[in-house]
């Protein structure tokens, strides 16, 4: 057994739709979270920055003593090098593991133009759906427009154009493929009638557990959870609000 929180980071609040599985399927686990809103969005730099950045949140939910480091973010875990995942405790990225998709002849990936530029999700549905059509559809704006509040029709209209541009209709099964994206599935769902949309937030967080499992290192009580944000705090606390169905509180951090 092992009570020491499980750390989770995101470049902003996108990272809460996995902290809510975890949550939901362990609840004996602790969560420190860390979101770097302030420098929101990752999707549109550059992998060097993205690397560093994602360093520095690395060292700061070790240097708060957790147990293991779920990557609630595509766009870090497809733009680190290998040593990211080495050190003290492990760290798991988000899941390309798209196996349990429906097959079909089309399917599409909506991720950040980084996430995009890497083809982890296009490599993951290959494996799946040997043969498909895959629309790689990079959503320029999304993820920044989710962090920060922008009215639904925004949101809507970033969706829709990023459908046509790329081509996406017709596609039986997409990846929400940047953990921003399930927080407006309704919105994609609705933009999309007939594709079967899929989070792989389930399937990391699963992966995460199975590695504690195998150390002996779940938790059997639950501490205090911590969720840290370097910028929008008041935001990030009305959010979560919604997320996890209670008050939690939001604390600054600088990284
Ligand atoms: N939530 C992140 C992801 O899963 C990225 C959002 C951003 O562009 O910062 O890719």
């Amino acid at each position: 057994m092992d009570n020491r929180p499980v750390g989770i980071m995101d470049s902003g609040v996108g990272g809460l739709t996995v902290a809510s599985v975890l949550r939901r399927r362990w609840p004996e686990e602790t969560i420190c979270y860390i979101g770097d809103s302030l420098r929101n969005p990752y999707g549109e730099r550059t992998p060097e920055e993205i690397a560093r950045f994602a360093g520095e949140m690395k060292d700061f939910l070790l240097g708060r003593g957790v147990k293991a480091i779920v990557v609630g973010c595509n766009t870090i875990t497809f733009n680190t090098p290998a040593s990211f995942y080495e050190g003290p405790v492990p760290v798991i990225g988000m899941s390309a593991d798209f196996s349990s998709l429906p097959k079909t002849a089309k399917a599409a990936v909506f991720a950040t133009p980084a996430s995009i530029a890497s083809h982890s999700h296009r490599r993951g549905l290959e494996r799946t759906l040997p043969g498909a059509e895959i629309a790689e559809v990079p959503c320029d704006g999304l993820a920044n427009a989710i962090e920060t509040g922008a009215p639904e029709e925004t949101i809507r209209g970033i969706i829709a154009r990023c459908i046509r541009t790329y081509h996406a209709e017709g596609a039986g099964a997409a990846v929400l493929g940047c953990t921003h994206y399930p927080l407006v599935r309704r919105l994609f769902e609705e933009l999309m009638p007939g594709t079967v949309f899929f989070d792989p937030a389930e399937r990391t967080v699963e992966d995460a557990m199975e590695r504690l499992a195998a150390a002996d290192a779940l938790a059997d009580a639950r501490g205090d959870d911590a969720f840290y944000f370097t910028a929008g705090t008041d935001e990030a606390a009305a959010l979560m609000a919604k997320v996890f169905g209670k008050q939690m509180p939001a604390a600054p951090a600088v990284l």
